[in-house]
Parts: C-alpha cells; structure tokens; sequence
C-alpha cells in the first residue's frame, strides 16, 4: 500500500480532516493528525475497531476527542492525543514517579503512548471496580477509543454546565466515585473537577482518567485531598450538605479496613 493509497482510504473515513482545512483550524488538524496519528488511525481502520471518525467534540491542549463510529455505525469516542513537545512536558511529571511506568525515559512520543496506555488501564480499572467511566475499547500509540457519552445530539453536557435536580444525590454519588475509586480501583482520579464528570441525566460519569495514580504512588493522599476539596468546593456553591473533606479523608484511607484491627490508638 502506498502512502497515497493510504491518504485517500482515511480521507473517506475521516471527515475532520475535510471540514477543517482553513486558517487556525488548519494548524490544529496538521498537529493532530501528523503522518504517524494517521498510520494509526488507519491501523485501527483496517483492524475493524473503527470505521469512521466523523467530527471533532473538544479540542483541548493535551488531545482532541472526535466522534466516531464502528463498523456497525454505533457511536465511539475517540481520544487523540497531541505528540508535541508542550503535551510532553505536561505529562512527564505524572508518568515519573508512577511505578506502572518505571524505566521510561527520554523519547517524547513513547512518553505520550505511555500516557495514552495509562488512561486506557486507568478506565479499565474504574469499569472493572464498576465506578461509572466511559467503557474502555481499545488504544493504539497516541489514540485511545472508548464508549461515547451522549446522544445523537452531542455528548452529554459536563457537570459545570448542568442544573441539578438533587445536589446532594450527585454529592453523594461523585463522593462514592472519590471512596470506592480508592478502595476498589486502588486509584486517585488527581483531577476530578466539574469538568472532568459528564452527566448523562441524572447519573454522573467520570471521565479524563489519565492522570490517576495508583494509590501507593507517594503523592496519592495529596492528590486524594485535592479532589475532596474541589469536589467539596463546587457542591458547596451548589448548595448541597457537604461532609468535611477531612471526615471523606478518614473514611476513604480507613474505611474500608474493617476486617483489619485498630489496635494503635
Ligand atoms: N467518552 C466520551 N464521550 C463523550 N464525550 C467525551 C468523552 N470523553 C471526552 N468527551 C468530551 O471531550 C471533552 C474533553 O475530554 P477530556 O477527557 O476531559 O480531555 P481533556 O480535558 O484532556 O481535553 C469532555 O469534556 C467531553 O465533552
Ligand atoms: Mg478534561
């Protein structure tokens, strides 16, 4: 197969590529789909884990998410990852020091496929202790495919932008997300915001999962308490009844424990 060959294959498949060609855009669609994203795409095309990419639904600093769609035209949410330098910096501080990753150092894209590895084993962990993440479906290098949260109007809106019916259910339900992510998924989210929880009606889902740490990493509990606070921050505002962060500290590090006996106080 030529490069060309190539070329024409995904510019049937991907319609990113075609709607944004002018100005700004242009520089954006050069920068995340360099020759080696669309290898890759194009792998994934041929594997039968996508057939389309049809429009793009965030581009942020680190990666864009498009819209996809499988071989049987079902909705897919595709990650891409961006392979230049300013991603790499930002992601190297989060991959060194996680023992997942040790011994990698140096080559830029191998950091940047690294981290996308790590938000895939990251979804895979939250799903499997049944923390509510958009199923994960499959990576490859820098672009990481996982279930789609929304409809066919657009992705589900994030919790920022949402009026909630009970404060104090969705309080309690993203709590549990902070407390069983520790306890069953032996994970720190390390961004949980109002940004980063889709809500699809009622029911909140946690997504952007790369950053989260293995609950050994040494500056697990820091991040933890981050969480709690801007959890605990933007319910507040809220209005809902909001527990000390301290007392969702306790109960996430110990209780969870109570097979196990307290005999140091
Ligand atoms: N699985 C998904 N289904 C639907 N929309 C998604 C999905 N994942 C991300 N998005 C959309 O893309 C936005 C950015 O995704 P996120 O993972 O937070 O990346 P980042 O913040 O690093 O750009 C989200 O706010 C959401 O609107
Ligand atoms: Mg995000």
């Amino acid at each position: 197969m030529s490069y060309d060959e190539m070329y024409s294959y995904l510019e049937a498949r991907v319609d990113a590529l075609k709607t944004n060609k002018t100005g700004d855009e242009r520089q954006t669609v050069d920068e995340v789909f360099d020759k080696q994203t669309l290898m890759t795409l194009y792998d994934m095309m041929t594997s039968g884990v996508i057939d389309s990419v049809r429009f793009p639904i965030s581009t942020g600093k680190e990666g864009n998410v498009f819209y996809a769609e499988d071989t049987d035209g079902d909705p897919l949410a595709l990650k891409i990852f961006r392979t230049s330098t300013s991603t790499f910096k930002h992601f190297s501080r989060y991959i060194e020091g996680d023992p997942r990753f040790k011994g990698l150092t140096g080559n830029r894209r191998k950091m940047i496929y690294a981290w996308t590895n790590k938000e895939y084993r990251n979804l895979q962990r939250y799903y499997e202790a049944e923390i509510p993440v958009p199923e994960p479906v499959s990576f490859a290098k820098n672009c990481l495919v996982m279930e789609y949260i929304g409809d066919e109007r657009g992705p589900c809106p994030q919790l920022k932008d949402v009026v909630l019916d009970d404060p104090d259910d969705t309080y309690d339900e993203v709590i549990s997300f902070i407390i069983d992510g520790w306890q069953d998924a032996h994970l720190v989210h390390g961004d949980m915001s109002e940004y980063n929880i889709l809500m699809w009606d009622d029911q909140p889902i946690l997504i952007d999962c790369g950053q989260a740490m293995t609950a050994d990493h040494f500056n697990a509990k820091e991040l933890l308490r981050r969480d709690i606070d801007n959890i605990n921050r933007f319910f507040r505002n809220r209005g809902a009844d909001i527990i000390k962060s301290e007392v969702i500290m306790e109960e996430t590090l110990n209780g969870g424990d109570d097979d196990e006996e307290d005999d140091d106080e």
